[in-house]
């Protein structure tokens, strides 16, 4: 072992860190530890199973409709390309900081603990109301299901949306706090239901991309990339940031169409960073890593353009439904079942996304405390089903209430920032980790170092410019709560400082 192995915390200020070799001791304190129960396969199916979700049963329809047209396949290679251009820096890490709590870990390890607060109260942000989305998405497709069986739940229990003002979403609500349970219980019983559900939600993606090949008009197809047009008149922020730093008019479709597409669908291919937040509970994490994060990514890139492509030849761009596109265009064929059984599997599936965006978030929570930047009260784990249980039933109940009295489309684009954010973060970490700790052994290296985590760098921020401004508005307003509560509290509470 080398002297700088051995040698204490960095730091005394903001910008502390603390050594990998503490971070994997922490992890190795029995009431803090969490089972070594995950294999390679386990988590590509852990990241498939988050992956495929609302992004492609819901929001493709949205943005062919209102941002790209047929274009909208483009649109998913560009997000799926800074996707993988994230997980190859992602995986370097994971493979290099075995611990629980993803880029919040890794940044503690490499970039110093303000910036390591920032990214998990960042994750906080992504998970829990990534968590929220895909629930109210969920009880939109179990609300149409249970329409076609000829029950309609009152208004005020269905959600709030724009035509019904107030209401409570009870099925958004009711799942969140299931799959809490389920995951106080513990890791082994969420991963074998996940395998079944990710088995029916892959089927429901391919018998889409099979049999809707055979309704596919070229006709459709013209123009590919529809013509540039003025956005509807509104308020200026609802407009891409980009679009009003350079002075343009916001327009829709054209080139811009699809870069704008392209950060919102981002929001189908969240879920594989969710992986990295799993390596304390993988067996093998050095190997095991790098394999579920790029294997769970290439398959759901390959199915996303697949999708697009049949949906927006099935149907024209105008036509396509924005709740439920993938079931409605079967529907406009004239193959009502197909359309069913579409919506049964969206619904099914979408319940592993919701669990896995849970637990990815309570982990985090985890970690945080266990580093005392939060309550440390919230990392002891269960003396049996060794779950953080605590923070999940804090944060399973807080995320219910969310999911029971939002509405989707703001939450999505806020969580896609948050993201990206992350993403930038990561890159910039392999590059200092690489400096300052070139000794580390690294089963994963990321390939092109510094080249590869800038390009990364650069093609995360040209997403997030391409949101709407009133997101980065939002977003901004949440960071400095953080930094605001970081100040007050884990600075002085931090294991870093406390000693203890
Ligand atoms: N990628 C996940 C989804 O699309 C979060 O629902």
């Amino acid at each position: 072992m080398s002297a700088q192995q051995d040698t204490p915390p960095s730091g005394n200020g903001l910008f502390r860190t603390k050594t990998v070799e503490q971070s994997i001791r922490d992890t190795e304190e029995p009431e803090h530890a969490l089972k070594k129960s995950l294999s390679a396969l386990d988590l590509t199916v852990f990241g498939v199973g988050v992956v495929i979700g609302t992004g492609i049963f819901v929001l493709t329809g949205k943005v062919a409709k209102e941002s790209a047209g047929p274009a909208t396949a483009i649109a998913f290679v560009i997000a799926g390309v800074v996707c993988a251009l994230a997980a190859l820096c992602y995986a370097e890490f994971a493979s290099t900081v075995p611990v629980a709590g993803s880029a919040y870990t890794f940044s503690y390890a490499s970039l110093g603990e303000l910036v390591a607060w920032i990214i998990g109260w960042d994750l906080v942000l992504e998970f829990a109301l990534g968590t929220a989305v895909v629930a109210v998405g969920w009880s939109g497709y179990v609300r149409s299901l249970l329409g076609n069986i000829g029950w309609t739940l009152p208004d005020a229990l269905s959600g709030t949306d724009a035509s019904n003002g107030f209401g409570f979403d009870i099925l958004a609500f009711a799942l969140v706090l299931v799959l809490t349970v389920i995951l106080v219980l513990g890791m082994k019983l969420s991963a074998r239901v996940t395998t079944v559900v990710v088995a029916i939600k892959v089927a429901v993606v391919l018998i889409v991309i099979v049999a809707g090949s055979f309704f596919i008009k070229a006709a459709n197809y013209t123009p590919f990339i529809p013509k540039a047009e003025p956005q509807p008149s509104g308020s200026d922020l609802t407009a891409p940031l980009v679009q009003l730093m350079f002075g343009y008019t916001p327009t829709n479709f054209g080139v811009m169409g699809i870069f704008t597409a392209a950060s919102v669908v981002f929001f189908a291919f969240i879920g594989f960073d969710v992986v990295a937040t799993a390596a304390e509970e993988t067996r093998v994490p050095q190997r095991d890593m790098p394999r579920g994060i790029l294997g769970s990514l290439v398959i759901c890139t390959v199915l996303y353009v697949a999708v697009s492509i049949v949906v927006t030849g099935m149907q024209n761009y105008t036509q396509l439904s924005v709740s439920a596109p993938l079931a409605d265009a079967f529907k406009a064929v004239g193959r009502p079942f197909y359309a069913g059984a579409i919506s049964f599997g969206a619904a099914i599936g979408l319940t592993t996304v919701c669990m896995i965006l849970l637990l990815g978030q309570t982990r985090v929570f985890f970690a945080m405390s266990r580093d005392g930047l939060l309550p440390r009260f919230f990392s002891k784990t269960h003396p049996r089903f060794h779950t953080p249980y605590r923070p999940t039933i804090l944060l399973g109940v807080i995320i219910a209430i969310v999911a029971g009295f939002t509405s989707i489309d703001e939450l999505a684009t806020l969580v896609n920032i948050g993201t990206l954010f992350a993403f930038v973060v990561v890159a910039l970490g392999v590059i200092v980790l690489r400096r300052t700790r070139p000794d580390l052994p690294r089963a994963f290296r990321t390939p092109w170092v510094p080249a590869l985590p800038i390009v990364s760098v650069a093609a995360s921020v040209w997403l997030m410019l391409n949101l709407p401004a009133e997101t980065w508005l939002r977003f901004g307003i949440w960071m400095v709560i953080g930094v605001i509560i970081y100040l007050a509290y884990g600075r002085k509470h931090s294991r870093m400082s406390t000693g203890r």
